[in-house]
C-alpha cells in the first residue's frame, strides 16, 4: 500500500518546506517524491502542516482492572483523534504490571484492542529486582517514590539503592516526597478544600523526591527521566546533565495554576498537584531553554462521579491524550513557541529518550506515523465531545486554534475528521537499549 501525501508543509529534522511524503506499508520511502509517483492514494493536503506523530510517554489507560474508567480501546481512540501515534503506558494497573509476565499480558491485551502503537513501563516495587533485570519489549521502570493512584511506592533508601545499582533499563519516577505528603496530611486532616491538595502535595515535597532521584541517578551513573515536574525550583537541578537525566512537563502544569481551583475545583486534582502562575512561567521557559525536553500528558481518568465526591475522597488524574498537541498548537499561533518545538518536545524527544526504533521523525526509513495538522483551524472542547471513555475535560469550553485532522499508524489511516478506521490495529514499539547513549548521540 502507498500513499502519496503531497502539497503539505512538512517538519523534517532539517527543515520545513512545502513538500511530498511517500509511506509504503508501514514505512516513509521517500520525501519530496515526485508528485506523478504511483500511489495507491494521493492525498492532497494543501495549507496543511504534516508532522511525526506524537509519542506520549506517559499515560494511565486503566486496562486491566479500571476499565470503569478507561480501556485502551477508548483511549486509543482518543489518542488517534488527538495526533498521539503512541503512548507508554504506567503499570498502575490491577493487577500492577510488576513482573515480566504481567508485562506480557498488557502486551498480549495491547495487540487486539489499540489502534496505535503500544509500550509498557515495567513497575518496581521494594522487592521485585529479579523482574527488572529480566524484562525486556519495555521502556523501562517505573518508580513511585511518593505514592499517588493505587499502592506502588518504593521509598526506603536501600530499595531504592539496589534498583538503581542492579538494573540496566532506563529508569523514570513519580517524585513527591511521602515523608513530606504525609505529614502536611496530618496538618489538613479535617479539609475539605481541594486547594488544600496544593499545600499539601506541595513545592517542598516535589523538590525533595526530585533531588533525591536525580542523586540516585547520578551516584549510579543511570539513566533517568523525571516524570511530570510541577515546580520552577526542580527545573534548576537539571542543569548540565542532560546526558544522564531528562525531564518532563505536562500541559496541566503549563496552563493551569492554584487559582484555577475556584474555577474547576477537583477536575485540576492531580498528582503532583497544580503550583503557582510563576511556576507555569518557570516551565515554560525550562522548555524554552531545553533543561526540559519533553511534553507528555500524564492521562489519568477518572469518572465524573468519583472526581465529584468531595476532596480528599476525591481521586487525582485527568484525562488529556485527545487535546494535548491541539494545546501546543494553540500556543504556537500565539507566538510562544514554533511548530518545530512542538515536533521536538513531543515527538523527537520522546522517541530519543526512550531509545525508540524508527518513531519521531519525518525521514526516509522511519515509521509512517503521522499526523495532519491544520494550524487555522479554530474547535472549543466540549465534555460531550470526548473519546476517553471518562466524557470530561478539565479544558471543557475552551476554544483553540489549531487542530489535528488527520492520523496514518505505520502507513494506515486511523482518523480523519471525525471518522475512525477502527479495524486497524496499532504496533508493539520496538526498543533498543542496547543502542544507549541514543539520546546523547541522536
Ligand atoms: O494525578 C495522578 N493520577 N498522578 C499520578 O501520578 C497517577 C495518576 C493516576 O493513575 O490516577
Amino acid at each position: 500500500m502507498k500513499t502519496l501525501i503531497k502539497n503539505a508543509t512538512v517538519v523534517t529534522p532539517s527543515e520545513t518546506l512545502v513538500t511530498s511524503v511517500l509511506t509504503e506499508n508501514s514505512k516513509i520511502v521517500a520525501i519530496d517524491a515526485a508528485v506523478q509517483v504511483a500511489a495507491d492514494e494521493v492525498v492532497d493536503a494543501k495549507g496543511k502542516h504534516l508532522i511525526p506523530g506524537v509519542i506520549d510517554d506517559q499515560v494511565h489507560f486503566r486496562e486491566p482492572g479500571l476499565t470503569h474508567k478507561e480501556d485502551l480501546r477508548h483511549a486509543s481512540r482518543a489518542c488517534a483523534k488527538g495526533g498521539v501515534t503512541s503512548f507508554l503506558e504506567m503499570p498502575n494497573t490491577i493487577p500492577n504490571a510488576v513482573t515480566v509476565e504481567r508485562l506480557h499480558e498488557k502486551l498480549a491485551l495491547a495487540s487486539t484492542r489499540s489502534l496505535v502503537n503500544y509500550g509498557f513501563y515495567i513497575g518496581a516495587t521494594p522487592d521485585n529486582v529479579s523482574e527488572l533485570q529480566q524484562a525486556q519489549r519495555t521502556p523501562g521502570i517505573k518508580i513511585f517514590i511518593g505514592s499517588s493512584t493505587g499502592d506502588l511506592l518504593v521509598d526506603e533508601q536501600a530499595a531504592l539503592e539496589r534498583i538503581f545499582a542492579e538494573t540496566t533499563l532506563p529508569i523514570t519516577a513519580h517524585c513527591e516526597d511521602e515523608t513530606t505528603v504525609r505529614a502536611n496530611k496530618q496538618e489538613f486532616a479535617d479539609t475539605q478544600d481541594v486547594a488544600d491538595h496544593s499545600r499539601i502535595r506541595n513545592h517542598e515535597a516535589a523538590m525533595i523526591a526530585t533531588r533525591r532521584a536525580i542523586d540516585l541517578a547520578k551516584r549510579h551513573q543511570h539513566r533517568f527521566h523525571v516524570l511530570h515536574v510541577s515546580t520552577g525550583a526542580e527545573t534548576e537541578l537539571f542543569g548540565d546533565h542532560a546526558d544522564l537525566i531528562t525531564a518532563e512537563v505536562c500541559p496541566h502544569h503549563l496552563f493551569f495554576h492554584v487559582e484555577d481551583y475556584a474555577r474547576l475545583g477537583t477536575r485540576v486534582q492531580m498528582n503532583p498537584s497544580i503550583k503557582t502562575r510563576a511556576d507555569n512561567e518557570q516551565l515554560w521557559q525550562a522548555l524554552l531553554d531545553g533543561a526540559i525536553q519533553v511534553i507528555a500528558t500524564d492521562h489519568a481518568p477518572h469518572t465524573l462521579e468519583e472526581k465529584q465526591q468531595a476532596y480528599p475522597a476525591s481521586p487525582s488524574g485527568l484525562p488529556a491524550v485527545e487535546n494535548s498537541l491541539a494545546l501546543l498548537l494553540n500556543q504556537v499561533n500565539q507566538g510562544h513557541c514554533t511548530l518545530e518545538q512542538v515536533v521536538s518536545w513531543m515527538c523527537d524527544a520522546p522517541a530519543r529518550v526512550w531509545d525508540i526504533v524508527d518513531k519521531g521523525r519525518i525521514e526516509v526509513g522511519y515509521d509512517a506515523d503521522l499526523v495532519l495538522v491544520d494550524l487555522e483551524r479554530e474547535q472549543t472542547i466540549r465534555d460531550a465531545d470526548q473519546e476517553t471513555k471518562s466524557k470530561w475535560s478539565p479544558w471543557d469550553g475552551e476554544t483553540l486554534r489549531g487542530w489535528p485532522v488527520e492520523t496514518w499508524v505505520m502507513g494506515q489511516r486511523v482518523y480523519r475528521d471525525g471518522t475512525f478506521f477502527d479495524a486497524r490495529q496499532g504496533s508493539e514499539i520496538q526498543f533498543d537499549h542496547a543502542r544507549g547513549g541514543y539520546w546523547r548521540n541522536p
